[in-house]
């Protein structure tokens, strides 16, 4: 969502103000250790794991960029991106602290205030409903049935677990008492529902042990709430979406297990509100999990945030509805990781090639209870060493599913049985990247399948070499063809920042006006600086303004995360072109303004390609396109010969 904040006058004030209080090396300091080298600053990137430093920092332009992910931007997005925030957000929290009054947030200022208010609201629900289970004797049989289910008072304080009493508007009537709320806000908030019949509201929550979800810095966003006897239905009933809850984007109990997460780096997902209280209960603390809904990509990158080499333990139940979860899951994962990397595909103690490990871009593990008891169930049964067993011995992926392939079985196969399970076997064998441990791993499956190593091997092979891209390769090579014209829309706004006094920038903006860039965030870029370049250049006499321009270009797309991106991108890409005199930077010039031509010409072409073969059975219209194939080949030709003259 892109704030309209830096563009009223009144906060492009504040906001370059809090910018020019912001030291880049200071900010990033605080969250990694940078070593100068050069005129720039060098530290390991925090948003990818990595061993040796590719993340610099440029104190002198106020930006960072990371040669390994890729990431960049200046000090405001690398606040957002470490702590997740949005732009106002960062904004707001650096206006706090530096005393900066922020006059015209307008709108957004109005969500933050609603935001707000529904935290506070939260609370003083949950703090209510707790109340009620410890301390109103309508509230004895809820706390019973917490004993019943060794969830003790220490855990109740823990997790701020509550009682909703059965009177319809108990809670409507206290938060009115004592906040002075709306019926809207109490809406809004989700904790109310109209009635069925006649006027007015009821609170949404009755009879129910109540369950608060936070996010991952400790407010209130929502409630859990679960039947006290199995007639009831729903077994949980939870918040509905709202400003501040959405389910897709939250994991119970991520605020009590971040820290452990982090010292442990590593995170068990399960499904169930019981399972993770349990396991807190009984000291396994990096445990989280989802509310009902499958894993998303929104969980696991807030997850990656905290564990550095993404050791993620799925621990779903036993059942169908666990093992289907266990593999969407982890799809879900792979997906998130894969340009990082690959999934890591054999243990250390499998195969003692450990550096390979260390380039693996996430590690899935599933713990399987294998006895149809949920993680909750199986804790209270058997001890939590048993689970820290199980979690400590948990098979990788690969594993686990080539395991559930080979079983599924049971004990004796008939052919038939071992040809199937080969089938199924065969795609996930030739997932394996690795050769070495692809041919081990064909070795093990045709001993415990009892057929012919060579055969499942050549069969591996075949789906290897026909193995189509799958939709995320097919991204990659996509992103590859054209990498080259992006290169050249880089190279040509890098022009701009390298001070050399061969280079006229209005000789510079000549050229440019004649092309068109392709990505509008290019464009945009592109256009603001031929505005700022022709206002510098009425000022100063030579362009040695490549800071001025930097910083004028961070302020006025400082909630613009893509623009500073390619700012980031640019700058940190300037090499050697200062000493390139006016024909060579003349010919660099028309080297990569042809490249996006040459782009522009291909795309077009593509796309009457495809028309003429939607078309070729009509003669005529197939005619005339063929026609105009030519013509814009010509075109394009034209086109190119201009540049060159
Ligand atoms: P389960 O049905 O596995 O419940 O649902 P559970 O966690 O074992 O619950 P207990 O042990 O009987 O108390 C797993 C999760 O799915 C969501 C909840 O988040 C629950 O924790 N769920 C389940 C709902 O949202 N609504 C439901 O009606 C049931
Ligand atoms: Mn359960």
């Amino acid at each position: 969502m892109a704030y309209n904040v830096a563009n009223t006058n009144q906060n492009n004030d504040a906001v370059s103000e809090i910018k020019n209080r912001l030291d880049i090396v200071d900010v990033v300091s605080e969250h990694l250790v940078l070593k100068k080298s050069g005129r720039n600053y060098w530290g390991c990137c925090p948003f990818h794991s990595e061993k040796t430093p590719s993340f610099s920092v440029n104190p002198d332009k106020g930006i960072f960029k990371c040669f390994g992910c890729g990431v960049g931007g200046d000090a405001i997005s690398f606040l957002m991106k470490i702590n997740n925030s949005t732009f106002f957000e960062v904004i707001s929290d650096l206006a706090n602290k530096f005393g900066i009054e922020l006059p015209a947030f307008g709108q957004t200022s109005e969500k933050t205030e609603l935001k707000n208010k529904i935290y506070e609201i939260n609370l003083e629900t949950a703090n209510y409903f707790n109340k009620i289970l410890l301390e109103n004797p309508e509230g004895i049989h809820a706390k019973e049935y917490l004993f019943k289910r060794d969830i003790d008072r220490e855990i109740i304080q823990k997790f701020n677990i509550g009682y909703s009493l059965k009177q319809p508007d108990d809670l409507i009537n206290h938060l009115i008492d004592n906040l002075k709320v709306s019926y809207d806000l109490l809406d809004k908030a989700g904790l109310i529902s109209a009635r069925t019949s006649g006027n007015g509201y009821v609170d949404r929550f009755r009879n129910r042990i109540m369950i608060p979800i936070q996010d991952d810095k400790g407010n209130i966003i929502a409630f859990g709430a679960r039947t006290l006897d199995n007639s009831q239905n729903p077994k949980y009933l939870n918040s509905p979406d709202t400003v501040v809850f959405n389910k897709s984007r939250s994991l119970f109990a991520l605020h009590q297990a971040k820290d452990s997460i982090r010292s442990l780096d590593s995170v068990i997902i399960m499904e169930g509100y019981f399972d993770v209280i349990t396991a807190h209960a009984n000291g396994l603390t990096n445990v989280v999990a989802t509310l009902g809904t499958a894993l998303t990509e929104q969980h696991i990158k807030m997850l990656a945030r905290y564990t550095d080499s993404r050791r993620i333990y799925l621990g779903f139940d036993a059942d169908d509805a666990g093992v289907n979860a266990t593999s969407r899951g982890a799809e879900i994962i792979k997906s998130v990781f894969s340009g990082l990397g690959d999934i890591k595909q054999f243990d250390e103690n499998f195969v003692s090639t450990g550096d390979i490990n260390n380039r693996s871009s996430c590690e899935i593990r599933v713990v399987a209870t294998n006895t149809g008891k949920d993680p909750d169930e199986f804790i209270r049964n058997e001890g939590i060493e048993a689970y820290k067993k199980l979690v400590n011995n948990s098979p990788l992926l690969i594993d686990y599913q080539i395991n559930r392939i080979i079983n599924s079985k049971g004990e004796i196969q008939s052919p038939q049985d071992k040809a199937n399970l080969t089938k199924q076997l065969i795609p996930i064998l030739s997932e394996i990247k690795n050769a070495i441990i692809r041919d081990e791993y064909i070795r093990l499956v045709s001993e415990r399948l009892e057929i012919n190593e060579e055969s499942l091997s050549i069969e591996v092979k075949k789906s290897l070499q026909k193995s189509i891209p799958s939709r995320a390769d097919f991204k990659q090579i996509v992103t590859k063809n054209s990498e080259k014209h992006i290169l050249a829309q880089k190279n040509l706004l890098g022009l701009y920042f390298i001070n050399n006094e061969n280079v006229s920038t209005l000789c510079i903006n000549d050229y440019l006006k004649e092309v068109m860039f392709l990505e509008p965030t290019y464009e945009l870029l592109r256009q603001e600086i031929i505005r700022l370049t022709e206002k510098f250049e009425k000022k100063h006499s030579g362009n040695d303004y490549a800071e001025e321009l930097t910083e004028e270009l961070l302020t006025k797309f400082a909630d613009n995360e893509e623009v500073k991106q390619i700012i980031a991108d640019v700058i940190f890409s300037l090499d050697d072109k200062k000493c390139l005199n006016d024909k060579l930077i003349r010919q660099y010039i028309i080297e990569n303004i042809t490249y996006i031509q040459r782009h522009v010409a291909l795309r077009e072409q593509d796309e009457l390609r495809s028309e003429y073969y939607a078309r070729k059975d009509d003669e005529l219209s197939s005619l005339q396109l063929q026609y105009k194939v030519k013509e814009l080949i010509q075109l394009s030709q034209v086109r190119l010969e201009k540049i060159h003259d």
